[in-house]
């Protein structure tokens, strides 16, 4: 028998508070044990619907790893954890609480402000108190990583999407000389076909020393790191988080014309990341090529307030040859695989932030489309990491924070996000 709605519901709010380690949520327990920054993000947005306060405290939380620079970690590492590889002794991060070195995907100030939109009375207050963090992130962000007008990272956890074709390119430039015997943790959590290869693990290691031996010094990092890839769907979230930092700007009565500047240098780099094949693309920063892959951040220019018709039948065409959209990769080419991690599968968080894209700029059958097809996987399956295109095999982790979220706010028949 199906589950109910209703039970589905307060299966996804257990979910979030059974993952709550004291002010910070973990994406799953086991795999992984500390404050993720996106994940944190999307963990808020759904306490916000049905406990705003502690959404609130998920927030502060996340911005006490806040660097002097501004950057806000991928990773902070509250308490002492075992089971995850590489931690806080590797990154060789000297403050508390510890971090990792890089950042990851800034959909912060996108979700913080539908968490203020719905309770303004209550926020406001949290609001003001977040909103300078968020101004001197963004600001480190237009300093030290965006590059005619398109964000760059240094690592391919910075993107979120850990092993995407995106990078194969690039990755395949990294040496992986010197990095040495390590053990890692996250196989013996999950079946190792999913998650990314050996060679790909040396290669992200690489990188994590070449940023620790420069003492995590941007400007260095920027002249010799072996890996620097303008990430399309960096510039997409980041263009769109600066659109609703602006609205809060204006609520909260601050300055407005910093942030007016930053839309328009990155609404000129998005035109950068086209590939005359058709399609919106990464480039390579060392090589100056394009990447050459059309994945599911490809499709994140709605959300980014861009139309684009070629990008809509891409969609269209894609979302016809397999079951469940969308696939992270292209199911058309031969490097998609169905179930290796962001190299095919779909996540729910992406459909979410896909969809809401896709309904504010009207195209909203094909929003219906992804809601659909996620409800479906998650009655059908679970709250798991991610699932099959093709079939919806689960994958990955259970109970998983950021999915039970999407759920309470965008994917499930009572969703309360402001989308
Ligand atoms: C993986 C994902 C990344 C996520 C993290 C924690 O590394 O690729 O996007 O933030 O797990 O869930």
């Amino acid at each position: 028998m199906a589950i109910s709605d209703d039970k589905l519901d307060r299966q996804a709010r257990r979910i979030l508070r059974q993952n709550d380690r004291g002010g910070y949520t973990v994406p799953t327990a086991g795999l992984y044990p500390y404050q993720w920054n996106w994940d944190s993000c999307f963990a808020a947005w759904g306490f916000s619907s049905f406990d705003v306060k502690r959404a609130w405290f998920e927030i502060h939380t996340l911005f006490t790893g806040q660097w002097d620079t501004g950057m806000v970690p991928h990773i902070i590492f509250h308490k002492r954890a075992d089971g995850y590889f590489p931690g806080p002794d590797v990154w060789g991060v000297d403050r508390v609480p510890h971090t990792s070195g890089i950042t990851q995907p800034p959909v912060a100030a996108t979700l913080i402000r539908s968490i203020y939109e719905q309770d303004k009375r209550y926020g406001r207050v949290h609001m003001e108190l977040i909103y300078g963090r968020l101004v001197s992130w963004h600001r480190w962000f237009m300093k030290s990583r965006v590059e005619r007008g398109m964000v760059a990272i240094t690592h391919p956890w910075e993107s979120g999407r850990d092993n995407a074709v995106d990078w194969d390119s690039a990755m395949a430039a990294v040496s992986t000389e010197g990095v040495g015997e390590y053990t890692r943790r996250d196989t013996s959590h999950v079946d190792p076909s999913m998650r990314p290869k050996k060679e790909d693990y040396d290669r992200y290691l690489k990188m994590l020393y070449y940023g620790r031996e420069s003492g995590w010094d941007e400007e260095k990092i920027r002249e010799g790191s072996p890996f620097r890839v303008a990430d399309v769907g960096m510039t997409f979230i980041f263009l769109r988080a600066c659109r609703d930092l602006l609205q809060i700007a204006m609520d909260l009565d601050h300055l407005t014309p910093e942030i007016e500047g930053w839309i328009a240098e990155l609404e000129e780099g998005v035109r950068n990341h086209w590939n005359p094949a058709g399609y919106y693309d990464s480039i390579d920063l060392r090589s100056g090529e394009f990447t050459g892959s059309l994945s599911s951040a490809s499709f994140l220019c709605w959300y980014a307030g861009i139309d684009n018709e070629t990008m809509k039948a891409h969609l269209e065409d894609i979302l016809q040859k397999v079951t469940f959209g969308v696939p992270s990769y292209d199911p058309r080419d031969e490097k998609f695989e169905h179930l290796r991690y962001w190299r095919g599968p779909v996540w729910g968080i992406i459909n979410a932030l896909i969809g809401i894209g896709l309904n504010e700029r009207g195209l909203t059958q094909l929003a219906g489309r992804l809601r659909k097809d996620t409800r479906d996987l998650i009655t059908e399956h679970g709250f798991y990491e991610y699932f099959s295109p093709v079939d919806g095999t689960p994958a990955g982790g259970d109970k998983f924070t950021w999915t039970a979220s999407i759920w309470l706010t965008w994917a499930g028949p009572h969703a309360k996000g402001r989308f």
